[in-house]
C-alpha cells in the first residue's frame, strides 16, 4: 500500500504559473507527493519541507534518495536543495524566508490512519493515541480520561459540530465509563458513541467520523497551528507568491477566511475540487478543496 496518494496534485500545479527558480515551502510533507511534483516543476531553488511526524520525514528522505538526491539533509540534486525539518508549520516564520510557493495539505495521511499503532482509526482493536507528533505529552487517552465534562462538551460541539444535547450525553457516558475503567481502545469509545448514534448505520458512521475528528483536532491543536500560520502569512509569503491550502472540512476553511481580511494582502484566486475520476480512485479526495491565494502586496 502506498504511503499517501496526494490529492489534486496535477490540477493544482497546472493552475498556478510555477516559478522555476525560487524558495518553496511544503508545511505538510507527508508522503512527499506534492513536494515531488513541485520539485519536478522547477529547475533550481531551495525547498523547505516540514512535518511533525518523524515517519513522514523518514519516508520523504528515502524518496529523495531514490529520486537521485544526494546528501543527508540537506538533500541536493543539481541546482535543487531540499531541507527536511521535523517541525510544526506554525513555526515556518522561524526560517526567516519569503516563499514563492507554499503549500499546506491539512489533516492526516493515509499512512497515519492505516497504521494501527498511531491510534487514529475507529477500526476495532486500536489503542487510541492520535498524536501526529509522538513527542506531544497529551494523546487521545488524555482527552478521554482527563478532560472535564465542560471541555468534552466544548470539543464535541466545536470540532465535531455536534449539537449540545448529543455532546452532553456523550460527555456523560465517557465520564461514567471512565469512573469504572480508563478508556483506552477504539472498541471502548465506539461502544459509547454507538449509544448516541447507534440506530442507523449511516448515522453511526458519521458520528464515529466526527467524534474521532474532534479528538484528533484537539490532540494535535490542528486549528491553532493553522491560525498561527495564517497570522504569519504576510511575513513569509513573497510579494506575488502563492499560498495553497488544501482543506478537508469547514472548520479549517473558517480559519482560512482570516487570510483575506483587511490586515492581509492575500487574494483568493480560486478553489479547486477533484473531478469524479480522482474521487473514484482516491476516496480521501472527496472532501478536498485546494484554496489558491496570491500575495498581492
Ligand atoms: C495529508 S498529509 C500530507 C500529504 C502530502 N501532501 C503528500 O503529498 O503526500 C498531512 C501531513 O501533514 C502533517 N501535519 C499535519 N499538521 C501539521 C503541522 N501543523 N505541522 C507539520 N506537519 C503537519 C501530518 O503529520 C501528515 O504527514
Amino acid at each position: 500500500m502506498s504511503f499517501h496518494n496526494p490529492v489534486l496534485v496535477n490540477k493544482l500545479f497546472n493552475e498556478i504559473p510555477f516559478k522555476k527558480d525560487g524558495i518553496f515551502f511544503d508545511g505538510t510533507a507527508g508522503g512527499g507527493g506534492h513536494l515531488a511534483t513541485m520539485i519536478k516543476k522547477s529547475t533550481s531553488g531551495t525547498f523547505y519541507a516540514f512535518d511533525v511526524d518523524k515517519d513522514a520525514l523518514q519516508h520523504v528522505a528515502l524518496r529523495l534518495l531514490s529520486e537521485g538526491f544526494e546528501g543527508d539533509n540537506p538533500y541536493v540534486k543539481k541546482n535543487i536543495t531540499v531541507e527536511l525539518h521535523k517541525k510544526n508549520f506554525k513555526y515556518a516564520y522561524e526560517l526567516n524566508k519569503k516563499f514563492d510557493v507554499a503549500i499546506l495539505d491539512l489533516g492526516i495521511s493515509s499512512y497515519q490512519i492505516d497504521k494501527k499503532a498511531k491510534g487514529f482509526s475507529y477500526k476495532s482493536g486500536v489503542n487510541l493515541d492520535m498524536r501526529m507528533d509522538d513527542t506531544l505529552n497529551a494523546d487521545a487517552k488524555t482527552v478521554l480520561n482527563v478532560f472535564n465534562k465542560a471541555s468534552l462538551i466544548n470539543i464535541f460541539m466545536k470540532f465535531a459540530e455536534e449539537n449540545k444535547q448529543n455532546s452532553t450525553s456523550l460527555a456523560n457516558l465517557i465520564i461514567n465509563c471512565r469512573e469504572k475503567k480508563r478508556i483506552e481502545s477504539s472498541d471502548e469509545l465506539n461502544e459509547l458513541i454507538s449509544q448516541i448514534y447507534g440506530s442507523k448505520k449511516s448515522e453511526l458512521q458519521s458520528g464515529l467520523k466526527r467524534i474521532y475528528q474532534a479528538i484528533r483536532i484537539t490532540v494535535n491543536d490542528e486549528l491553532g497551528s493553522l491560525d498561527l500560520f495564517v497570522h504569519s502569512a504576510n511575513e513569509i509569503i513573497a510579494s506575488g507568491g502563492y499560498l495553497i491550502v488544501i482543506t478537508f472540512h469547514s472548520l479549517e476553511e473558517k480559519v482560512l477566511n482570516n487570510l483575506v481580511d483587511s490586515r492581509n494582502s492575500f487574494k483568493l484566486l480560486g478553489i479547486l475540487t477533484p473531478d469524479e475520476d480522482e474521487i473514484n480512485s482516491n476516496k480521501r479526495a472527496r472532501s478536498a478543496k485546494a484554496h489558491i491565494y496570491r500575495n498581492i502586496k
